[in-house]
C-alpha cells in the first residue's frame, strides 16, 4: 500500500495540536492530526478546563440557590441537588464542542488520524489504533503537541476509586464526605470549591507555606481567607508521605511529623508532567530535559530536523491558551519563517468564586531582579457594580515600573477577574503605563472600572478609596 505523505503531522488533538493542525490546513499545508482519543479537544476540552468550568458553573448556582438568593429577596424553598443532570450537563457542553473540532476539522480539510502516534525516524509518523492495526504516514513537518498528564508522587497509589486526579473528581457519581486535595494549586482549589460547595467536607494539604505557588503572594493570602471562610480547610506546610486504603474503604493520608489525615476520597493535584511515553523521541534521537520536558529553541524546533514541539510539552505554564498560541506561531514558522507568541502578556485564571487572574510578573519576582515597582490597588468594595452584585470580596493590583510607567503585572481576585484580566493583558501586549489604563474612559458602573482605579492608584490619584 501507498505510504500517504503529509506536508504537517500533528501528533495531539488538544488546544495545542487542533489549532496547530487548522493554522496549517489555512495555510495550504497537507496536515493531518493523530489523536488517540475518539473525541479531538485534548485534557482541555474532555478531562480539564471544559468540563470543570461545567461543574464550577452548576456547582455555584446550586450554592447561591441555597444560601445565596434571600438577600435579593428571592424566597426559594426545597433547593436540591441531582448530581445526575448536572454531570449529564457537563458531558453534553463536552460533547457539543469536542464534536465542534471535527467539524472544524472538516471544514478546513484537516485529516484525521485515530491512533496513538509516535515518531519512527525521521519524517516517518506511526499511528496504531485500538486494535493495534498500525499505519505508516510520512510527514515533511511534524508537530509534536501530545500534552501532560498527572504527576505520580511517592507513596500515593491512585487506584482511580478512593484515590485519582482530576479525571475522577470531574465525575464522582456522588458528593464525598471528606475529600481530602494533595496540593494547594490550580486544580486544588477549582475542584475543592466544586465538591465543598456541593456539600463535602473539603482538605487541602499544599506542602509549601503558601497557596498557589508562583503567583501575587498578596492575592495567594486573599485566597486563603476568602476560601477558609467558604468552608475549606486548608493545612499549609505539610508534607504527604503517602496514602493507604483502610478496611473501611477510605484512606489515610500520611503526613510527616504529623497525625493522618483520613478521607472517603482523594484527589491528587501535585502538578503535571510532559506527555512523551512511547512517542518515539529516541528514534529521532531528541532527550527531554529536566522534568521530562522537550528542549526546543525560540523557533519550537527540537534537536531533529523537522520536528516541532509546543504547549505543556515544552518550557512555560501549562496552560491551553499557551499551548494555542504556540501552535499557531510554530506552523506561522514553518510557512513563513517567523512567528511570534508575547509571552509577558499570558493571563493566568483560577475559575474559583470569587476568580483569581495574572498576567505579567509578581511583586516577588521584581523583587528578585531588583526592578524598581509602584503598585496601585483598589478593593471591589469600593466598585458600585461590585456592590450591586453582591460579590465584594477581592482587590485588583498592578505593578508599573518606578520610572517608566510601563504596567509590569496585574493581579485581580474578584468577580469575573478572568474577563477583566483580558483589558490588562491586552494593555500589556501594548506596552501600555498604568497612566494610560488610568486616563481610559471605563463604563459606569462596570467591574472593570476596579482597574482604572487601581492604575489611578499607582500614582495615588484613586478617587473611590
Ligand atoms: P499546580 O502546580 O498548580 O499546584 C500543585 C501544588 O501542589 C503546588 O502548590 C505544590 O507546592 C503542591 N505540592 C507538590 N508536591 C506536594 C506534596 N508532596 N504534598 C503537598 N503538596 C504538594 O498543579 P495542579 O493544580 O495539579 O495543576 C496542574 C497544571 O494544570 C498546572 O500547570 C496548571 O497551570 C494547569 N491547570 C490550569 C488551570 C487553569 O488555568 N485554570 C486549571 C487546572 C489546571
Amino acid at each position: 500500500m501507498d505510504v500517504q505523505q503529509f506536508d504537517l503531522v500533528v501528533i495531539g488533538g488538544g488546544p495545542g495540536g487542533y489549532v496547530a493542525a487548522i493554522r496549517g490546513a489555512q495555510a495550504g499545508l497537507k496536515t493531518a492530526c493523530v489523536e488517540v482519543e475518539p473525541r479531538l479537544g485534548g485534557t482541555c476540552l474532555r478531562v480539564g478546563c471544559i468540563p470543570s468550568k461545567a461543574l464550577l458553573e452548576s456547582s455555584e448556582r446550586y450554592h447561591e440557590a441555597k444560601a445565596g438568593l434571600a438577600v435579593h429577596g428571592v424566597r426559594v424553598e426545597g433547593v436540591g441537588l441531582d448530581l445526575g443532570a448536572m454531570m449529564a450537563r457537563k458531558d453534553d457542553v463536552v460533547q457539543t464542542l469536542t464534536q465542534g473540532i471535527d467539524g472544524l476539522f472538516r471544514k478546513n480539510g484537516v485529516t484525521r488520524l485515530l491512533g496513538h502516534g509516535r515518531l519512527q525516524g525521521a519524517g516517518v509518523v506511526v499511528v496504531r489504533d485500538a486494535a493495534g492495526v498500525e499505519i505508516t504516514v510520512k510527514a515533511t513537518h511534524v508537530i509534536l503537541a501530545t500534552g501532560s498528564r498527572v504527576a505520580s508522587l511517592k507513596g500515593v497509589a491512585v487506584d482511580g476509586i478512593h484515590v485519582g486526579t482530576s479525571t475522577e473528581a470531574l465525575a464522582y457519581d456522588k458528593v464525598p464526605e471528606h475529600l481530602v486535595v494533595i496540593g494547594g494549586g490550580v486544580i486544588g482549589l477549582e475542584l475543592g470549591s466544586v465538591w465543598a460547595r456541593l456539600g463535602a467536607r473539603v482538605t487541602v494539604l499544599e506542602y509549601l507555606p503558601r497557596l498557589l505557588v508562583g503567583m501575587e503572594p498578596e492575592l495567594a493570602r486573599e485566597a486563603e481567607r476568602i476560601f477558609s471562610r467558604q468552608g475549606l480547610a486548608f493545612r499549609l506546610g505539610v508534607k504527604v508521605m503517602g496514602t493507604e486504603l483502610l478496611p473501611d474503604g477510605r484512606v489515610s493520608v500520611k503526613l510527616e511529623g504529623e497525625d493522618p489525615v483520613v478521607g472517603d476520597r482523594v484527589l491528587l493535584a501535585t502538578g503535571r508532567m510532559p506527555n512523551t511515553e512511547g512517542l518515539g523521541l529516541e528514534s529521532v534521537g531528541i532527550e527531554t530535559g529536566p522534568r521530562g520536558v522537550v528542549p526546543i529553541d525560540d523557533h519550537f524546533r527540537t534537536s531533529a530536523p523537522g520536528v516541532f514541539a509546543i504547549g505543556d510539552l515544552v518550557r512555560g505554564p501549562m496552560l491551553a491558551h499557551k499551548a494555542e498560541e504556540e501552535g499557531v506561531a510554530c506552523v506561522d514558522i514553518i510557512v513563513r519563517g517567523h512567528g511570534h507568541v508575547d509571552y509577558n502578556s499570558i493571563p493566568g485564571v483560577v475559575y474559583t468564586e470569587p476568580e483569581i487572574a495574572s498576567v505579567g510578573r509578581t511583586s516577588e519576582e521584581l523583587e528578585r531582579d531588583g526592578v524598581p515597582y509602584r503598585k496601585g490597588s483598589f478593593a471591589f468594595r469600593g466598585n458600585g457594580r461590585a456592590r450591586a452584585l453582591g460579590h465584594l470580596e477581592g482587590k485588583a493590583i498592578i505593578l508599573a515600573h518606578a520610572e517608566t510607567d510601563r504596567v509590569l503585572g496585574v493581579h485581580v481576585i474578584g468577580p469575573r477577574a478572568g474577563d477583566l484580566i483580558a483589558e490588562a493583558a491586552v494593555a500589556m501586549a501594548f506596552g501600555a503605563s498604568s497612566e494610560d489604563l488610568a486616563m481610559a474612559s471605563h463604563a459606569h458602573p462596570t467591574l472593570a472600572e476596579v482597574l482604572k482605579e487601581a492604575a489611578l492608584a499607582v500614582t495615588g490619584k484613586h478617587i473611590h478609596a
